[in-house]
């Protein structure tokens, strides 16, 4: 049996080691979210907006980069409105779904997937 000293301490000693534990986890939890998840997603899309969408397929850069189809952030944020191609009031990611297999020949992403949001990210930094 114990005594009543040797069962403070080795309360103690249990009481410190999951705390060590927890803040461990909290630390570890810490490195694996994005510093700025903004930036990463912005890069996610500039990733996209760069890449080609499979053989002989044209990325949304080569359009879109300059010229008079140049893409800036205000253009998509005019959205929700009458889009000509799509036949009704779009949203803007309606609008990114319609242009990847219309003009790129890709596969629509979800709305509201990840993929979709880094593209507006990304194509909100565009001035
Ligand atoms: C072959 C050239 C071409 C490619 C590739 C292309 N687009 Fe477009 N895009 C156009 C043209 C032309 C329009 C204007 C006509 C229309 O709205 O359909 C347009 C319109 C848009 C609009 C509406 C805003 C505006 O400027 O009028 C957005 C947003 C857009 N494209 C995004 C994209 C994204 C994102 C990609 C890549 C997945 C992409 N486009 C690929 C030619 C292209």
């Amino acid at each position: 049996m114990p005594s009543r000293s040797s069962r403070w301490i080795l309360a103690l000693v249990i009481g410190s080691l999951g705390l060590a534990l927890s803040s461990r986890d909290r630390a570890t939890g810490e490195a694996e979210a994005p510093k700025d998840p903004l930036a990463a997603a912005v890069e996610r899309g500039r990733a996209l907006f760069q890449q080609s969408w499979g053989p002989g397929t044209k990325s949304c850069a080569v359009c879109h980069a300059g010229g008079k189809n140049k893409l800036t952030g205000a253009r998509l944020k005019a959205y929700p409105k009458y889009d000509k191609a799509l036949g009704k009031v779009a949203t803007g990611q309606e609008k990114l779904n319609e242009m990847i297999q219309s003009k790129s020949k890709g596969t629509a992403f979800a709305l509201g997937s990840a993929e979709l949001t880094a593209l507006e990210a990304f194509i909100a930094t565009l001035r």
